[in-house]
């Protein structure tokens, strides 16, 4: 089968096309014949020997990629909720080695769910692990409810524009804070207010914040932590640069957050949920194909990909 091989950490160059076996599944495990995979920051920081890149050492040269979306081929002996045919979806292994660049990948069968009729297979590889994430962090970190008044970062990223609409599905009060060229699309997803953070000084644009999702970290955390009300929560996101969250949050009166998404199909299952009953759309910026996947990591890289891309297979 087709996939794509990081010979060693480094620059996009070492993604290479590469035939291979197909991958051999255990008893607890589907086969899924992947139509699309979608890229993620973790994606170009392990790539790069950051990430998780010393958690997958022992696997390289390896491949990269946790986010499918694909058709079931054949089950293991004890899986009895799926079946061959099966469109699913799902966050495969999370933090571990998964292998989704590839025309085939295996997965427990407790990380996928089935994918949702009315998006493509593009869209529900979109709607993996940045999804998982929004709703990890909004709805079991910051147990979102009804009026809170939730400030998300980055609104207009793959995990920001998730966290928006889940945060609106629960009646929050929404304030994204992007650059001017992407006021309009975080309105258009339901944010209540948009904060331009090239222009804007976070304490002179907002005040009496409930909950904040940090995607930034670093300096943006104790910008945050200056528009919050005592007793509010921030969780933050992006590690290497949120060490410090906790212990910021306490000194000023608050509760800070570190979290790590775990593949889970219960969540989603439940992102699925939303999807079907249009409380949630996936956003896809634009669709590469399999032999774009050098580009595909470099839109990530930029750090201005609008939603998700996504690579087709
Ligand atoms: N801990 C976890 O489990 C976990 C899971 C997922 C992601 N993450 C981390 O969370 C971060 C965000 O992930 P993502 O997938 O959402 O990234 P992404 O899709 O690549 O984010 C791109 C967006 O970030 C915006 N942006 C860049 N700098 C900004 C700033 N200073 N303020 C506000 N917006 C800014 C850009 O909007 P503009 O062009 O408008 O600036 C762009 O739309 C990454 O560091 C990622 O590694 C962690």
């Amino acid at each position: 089968m087709k996939a794509i091989i990081l010979k060693d950490f480094g620059t996009v160059d070492n993604l290479q096309p590469a035939d291979i076996p197909l991958p051999i599944i255990k008893d607890e495990d589907v086969l899924i014949q992947v139509k699309a995979f979608s890229i993620n920051p973790i994606d170009v920081k392990t790539r790069a020997g950051k990430g998780v890149a010393v958690r997958l050492k022992e696997f390289s040269p390896m491949i990269l990629g946790w986010d499918i979306a694909g058709v079931i081929t054949a089950t293991g002996k004890s899986v009895t909720n799926f079946k061959q045919g099966d469109a699913v979806f799902g966050m495969i292994n999370f933090p571990g080695i998964a292998s989704a660049y590839s025309e085939y990948v295996s997965a427990p069968a407790t990380h996928i769910a089935i994918k949702p009729k009315n998006i493509s297979f593009e869209e529900a590889a979109a709607s993996t692990l940045a999804a998982l994430t929004a709703w990890e962090a909004v709805v079991d970190v910051l147990k979102i409810q009804k009026g809170d008044r939730l400030l998300v970062h980055a609104a207009a990223g793959g995990v920001g524009h998730f966290a928006v609409q889940i945060a609106k599905y629960f009646g929050a009060y929404v304030i994204g804070t992007t650059s001017a060229t992407n006021k309009t699309f975080v309105l258009g997803i339901g944010a209540d207010e948009h904060i331009d953070y090239h222009t804007q000084p976070l304490d002179k644009a907002t005040g009496n914040i409930d909950k904040v999702l940090d995607t930034i970290g670093g300096n943006n955390i104790d910008q945050s932590l200056k528009v919050m009300r005592k007793g509010g929560i921030i969780v933050s996101i992006p590690s290497g640069r949120n060490e410090e969250v906790a212990a910021k949050a306490e000194a000023a009166g608050m509760f800070g957050y570190r979290m790590l998404v775990q593949s889970s199909g219960e969540n989603q299952q439940q992102i699925a949920k939303l999807i079907e009953t249009g409380f949630i759309k996936p956003h896809i910026s634009k669709i590469y194909s399999f032999d774009q996947i050098q580009e595909a990591h470099l839109q990530i890289e930029s750090g201005r990909t609008v939603g998700k891309i996504v690579v087709q297979v």
